[in-house]
């Protein structure tokens, strides 16, 4: 088994940038979890009907193939064949994903993928349930917070950039929606595993961020 650091918290903490960058500088490979679940939401959706019974559940998991593959050093993730890494990236993507990853069939399959990904490489995987469920014995594992203003500021200045003008009232109610089905779904919620090392990052940079981390990361390998 290679080393794993897990790393798990609300939408919009800033996980995956912060994810993607340790992975560069330790030469590790990248594992964004959510992305699985925002590929299975968009297969859902295509469905005639929005899956809701187990059976309709179950059925559309059978039918469900998610895969990835790195191109250029860079996670993509392929929904029957078709490459969906950039139609998953918007927020009714991000609500669907919320709302299938309750589901048990579904939390199944991706965590057995992810488990089977993962099993012999070094990874930097975040998600909400990493340090919890998925890689319960990872080297290290962190949660990562921030104020549900600070998140809005950052989510509102990422779509600025890609020239959408967005209303920051309404994507705190989103995120504060999303944090409350992550957090009190059945299967696996979101939570703080026991040896997790909690960073707040309301009042952090990015490089902030990624030199904490890193420095967790010496503190481990020195053990
Ligand atoms: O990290 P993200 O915003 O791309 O995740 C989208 C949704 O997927 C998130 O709101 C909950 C779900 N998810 C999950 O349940 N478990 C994970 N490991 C990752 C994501």
């Amino acid at each position: 088994m290679g080393f794993q650091i897990a790393i798990d918290g609300p939408a919009g903490a800033g996980k995956s940038t912060i994810a993607k960058i340790v992975a560069e500088r330790l030469g590790f490979t990248y594992m964004d979890t959510g992305a699985m679940y925002r590929a299975m939401g968009l297969l859902f959706d295509a469905q005639e009907k929005f899956p809701e019974t187990e059976e309709e559940i179950q059925e559309a998991c059978n039918k469900a193939d998610v895969s990835i593959k790195y191109i250029d050093g860079s996670q993509h993730v392929f929904l029957c064949g078709e490459d969906v890494t950039s139609k998953i990236r918007t927020e009714k993507a991000g609500n669907t994903a919320s709302k299938v990853s309750t589901y048990g069939p579904v939390r199944k399959k991706l965590v057995e993928m992810q488990q089977a990904l993962s099993a012999s490489e070094n990874v930097v995987m975040d998600g909400r349930d990493i340090g919890t469920v998925v890689l319960p014995h990872a080297d290290l594992k962190i949660f990562m917070e921030a104020d549900v203003r600070v998140r809005a500021e950052r989510r509102y200045k990422q779509l600025l950039e890609k020239g959408v003008n967005s209303d920051i009232e309404v994507i705190i109610k989103d995120l504060k929606d999303r944090d409350y089905q992550d957090k009190n779904r059945a299967i696996s919620p979101l939570k703080q595993a026991d040896d997790a090392v909690l960073i707040d990052t309301s009042d952090m940079n990015i490089e902030e961020v990624v030199e904490a981390i890193m420095e967790l990361y010496r503190k481990v390998i020195e053990k």
